[in-house]
């Protein structure tokens, strides 16, 4: 018991430092809390950011990964980046085209496709990155960073984007670059965004680390759409669950009161 409790504090003491030590191959990586709008239990997703992080995702990522299984007109979800009708329809036929069966060719692309594919084949579909990449955090992968702080996927997308060191290596004719937070120090990406990469219509900071967070936010929304109903509906679920167990209790007294009374 001693024992347990105190792992318990050691754990506890570990993630208070707001990162969080992965030991994958050997490697530890450090990955650093960032308090994205998203996180908590009233969190929300920021609308702009969600914007910014899906031009981010279109003008650098798409060149390699693909979103496949996010439709064009999810775009226009409310609590998503929430675009208009017809902005989503401009975007699609813009930027992306795709095989169309019944034509037996490439065609724009419609609200109702999905996102293509990746373009790369060792390069990762994108969708759902953020949360197959949630495994990490806290000591022995306990959820406590995730419960402390909203810790997740979004900060180790965040940590890759931005874990370059500068030094490359070949091994068997592929180029890897150093990175502080893949799993084993070296990751076949060429590092994506540099400051400045993106231009953004709000004026917001587009350096490394911004345009790294807006797309990390993204990446959450795609691989977690409904998050902010998720997060209401648990809340409802706390309150009902509080006003029942109130319920109880006066049930409870009152049933016992007749009985209590004989006693005394
Ligand atoms: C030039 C092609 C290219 C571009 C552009 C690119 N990536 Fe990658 N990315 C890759 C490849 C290849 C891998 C696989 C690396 C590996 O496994 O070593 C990868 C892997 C990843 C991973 C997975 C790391 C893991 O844990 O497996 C993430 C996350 C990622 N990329 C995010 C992004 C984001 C976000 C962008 C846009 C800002 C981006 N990438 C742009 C080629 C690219």
């Amino acid at each position: 018991m001693k024992k347990t409790l105190l792992s318990l504090a050691v754990a506890f003491g570990l993630s208070m430092s707001g990162s969080a030590a992965l030991a994958a191959g050997g490697e530890a990586a450090e990955i650093e809390n960032i308090p994205f709008s998203f996180d908590g239990p009233f969190g929300k997703f920021d609308q702009n950011q969600l914007q910014r992080g899906l031009q981010v995702y279109t003008e650098v990522c798409a060149a390699c990964h693909g979103l496949r299984q996010v439709a064009f007109r999810n775009l226009a979800d409310h609590g998503g980046p929430h675009y208009s009708a017809d902005q989503v329809k401009a975007y699609a036929a813009e930027n992306f085209e795709v095989y169309d069966e019944e034509l037996d060719e490439d065609r724009a692309a419609k609200p109702s496709d999905k996102f293509p594919g990746s373009n790369i084949e060792n390069a990762p579909d994108l969708s759902m990155m953020a949360k197959a990449r949630a495994g990490f955090h806290g000591p022995a992968g306990l959820g406590i960073n995730q419960l402390l702080y909203g810790m997740g996927g979004p900060e180790y997308i965040v940590a890759i984007l931005t874990g370059y060191t500068g030094e490359t290596k070949t091994q068997a004719g592929v180029t890897l670059y150093e990175n502080k937070a893949f799993p084993g120090g070296w990751i076949a990406m060429a590092p994506p965004i540099e400051d400045g990469i993106v231009e953004f219509a709000d004026g917001h900071s587009n350096d490394t680390q911004h345009a790294s967070e807006d797309v990390a936010a993204f990446l959450m929304w795609t691989a977690e759409p409904k998050l902010m109903a998720r997060k209401q509906l648990g809340m409802v679920s706390v309150i009902m669950l509080g006003l029942l167990a109130v319920l109880l209790w006066l049930t409870n007294k009152k049933l016992w009161a007749p009985i209590k009374r004989k006693d005394h």
